[in-house]
């Protein structure tokens, strides 16, 4: 880091800067001058401050902790971070999805949940959300997902018969959209969510045995949420309500920390599964595979500046080590691209050079130069395999987080297992697990949110809902029609 408490004042070179407050000029009102190299350094800098913001998920900020292994569960992963014991240093960010830089904290929304342990095998990340499952299955139809929750082409406005075109005429959406509307799209803070990793990932042993696993982080501040009415308020009155929170607490030493359990499914389960448990669209039923404790990441440290450790993140579900690895849910495999692109066009080439990115283990990766290079291999040789020892790697064989996979290359969606639907799940969730008052409160939200909505769109929306649950459908129906007629 600069030294900006002892040092005077330098320009870039290191040399002496003259004045931080006056311009060169020809005379005190004269021109100024182009050969004033402090001036044109700073205004030249200056408009290059900004990189692009994420495309999704802008609006957002974090902290640094630590995940402490507390439980054994050796047998379903060699990974060193989740043995019992180990500590490990780790970055969260939190975020929403659809908003920009500058938008409010409190537009309903689902929250992001990503984490960076920086583990002795390398960096692993859990780039997950609020919610246990997402809007799509196919990769194919994020970008068109992320569009329809932005803006207008022409008025530059969010749109809400935009938003419902695409849910409607997507069905898979329905169960994160019944999330979304209910109370966890509205968190009350950050501290007070659980963050998922969403897909099911591969867990594999020392003894080369292979687990599904999904990653639920339980929040020890407890899950309360926001209403509709406190949202919008804070929307027009603090924007970064949940970025000041979190920073406060931290501050104050109100340390928060959530618990990790998994569910682990064995390898040969997942065939012949009631449905499909590598649709992100989907729970596992706790009663099929309950949760079992991992340990505990507790959030302890601010960063010291908020665009180098936190606007220069870059998490990514590609950020693997060994003893986990992905699987064959498609969005995941989708990502596994997308994160690291993402960051080489927003950050730059060489992001993982940046202290934020950087492993805290040494690296040899046959990568070189670049835009803004900053480490380097020296003379050794850039090529392998070469016979001057630089180490290469030269694995052959099978993989041990791989899968068998074979037939013809098709586009189609999953095949079908015997229980797979787009409208069981969330129709369990607004049965099974809200309560009246949250129904209530749901019905209110959801025909709010259509409460400008255009036909053809809008009958949709009302046959969406009646195939979640038709008590439920009719509900919004009646509401939302009342809430137009007003
Ligand atoms: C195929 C589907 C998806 C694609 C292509 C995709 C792509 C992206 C991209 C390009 C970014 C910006 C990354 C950056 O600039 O650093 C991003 C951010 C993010 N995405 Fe996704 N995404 C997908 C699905 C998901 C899902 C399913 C989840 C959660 C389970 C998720 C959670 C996040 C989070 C939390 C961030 C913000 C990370 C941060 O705080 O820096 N995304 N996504």
């Amino acid at each position: 880091m600069t030294d900006s408490t002892h040092t005077p004042a330098t320009l870039q070179n290191g040399a002496p800067a003259v004045s931080d407050r006056n311009s060169l000029s020809l005379g005190t009102n004269g021109p100024l001058l182009l050969h004033d190299v402090h001036l044109v350094e700073t205004l030249a800098h200056f408009n290059r401050e900004r990189v692009p913001e994420r495309n999704p998920h802008a609006k957002g900020a974090g902290a640094f902790g630590v995940f402490e292994t507390t439980e054994d569960v050796s047998r379903y992963t060699k990974a060193a971070l989740f043995q019992k014991g180990a500590k490990t240093e780790m970055l969260a960010r939190f975020s929403t999805v659809a908003g920009e830089q500058g938008s409010p904290d409190t537009w309903r929304d689902v929250r992001g949940f990503a984490l960076k342990f920086y583990t002795s095998e390398g960096n692993y990340d859990i780039v997950g959300n609020n919610t246990p499952v997402f809007f799509v299955r196919d990769p194919m139809k994020f970008p068109h997902f992320i569009r329809s929750q932005k803006r207008m082409p022409h008025t530059g406005l969010r749109d809400s018969t935009m938003q419902w075109d695409f849910w409607t005429a997507n069905p898979e959406s329905a169960h994160q959209v019944t999330y979304l509307m209910g109370e966890r799209g509205l968190p009350a803070t950050w501290r007070h969510m659980n963050g998922y990793g969403s897909h099911t990932y591969m867990w594999i042993n020392a003894e080369g045995e292979k687990f599904w696993v999904k990653y639920h982080f339980k929040s020890d501040q407890g899950v309360e949420s926001m209403s509709n009415e406190e949202a919008e308020r804070l929307a027009g009155t603090d924007a970064e309500y949940h970025r000041r929170d979190l920073f406060d607490a931290i501050e104050r030493g109100e340390f928060p920390s959530w618990t990790l359990h998994v569910q682990v499914m064995p390898y040969a389960d997942a065939k012949n599964y009631r449905f499909n448990p590598f649709d992100l669209t989907k729970v596992w039923p706790h009663a099929d595979y309950p949760l079992i404790k991992v340990g505990k990441m507790t959030l302890n440290r601010n960063p010291e500046n908020f665009f180098a450790e936190i606007e220069q993140a870059a998490f990514a579900p590609s950020n693997l080590v060994p003893g986990i690895g992905v699987s064959p849910d498609k969005m995941l495999l989708g990502r596994v691209f997308a994160y690291a692109d993402a960051q080489r066009a927003r950050i730059g080439t060489n992001y993982f050079q940046l202290p934020v990115n950087r492993p805290k283990v040494k690296v040899n990766s046959y990568t070189f130069d670049g835009n803004m290079a900053f480490e380097h291999t020296g003379k050794a040789p850039v090529y392998a395999p070469n016979s001057f020892g630089r180490p290469f790697a030269d694995e052959t064989g099978p993989v041990e987080d791989g899968w068998e996979a074979d037939g013809e290359m098709v586009r189609s969606a999953y095949s079908l297992h015997a229980e797979d639907d787009d409208f069981s799940q969330p129709g369990t969730l607004v049965r099974e697990v809200f309560d009246d008052a949250q129904r209530d409160r749901f019905v209110e939200t959801v025909a709010g949110a259509l409460a400008s909505v255009q036909e053809p769109v809008l009958s949709r929306a009302f046959e969406y809902w009646k195939n979640v649950d038709a008590t439920i459908g009719e509900r919004i129906e009646r509401a939302t029609k009342e809430a137009r007629a007003k």
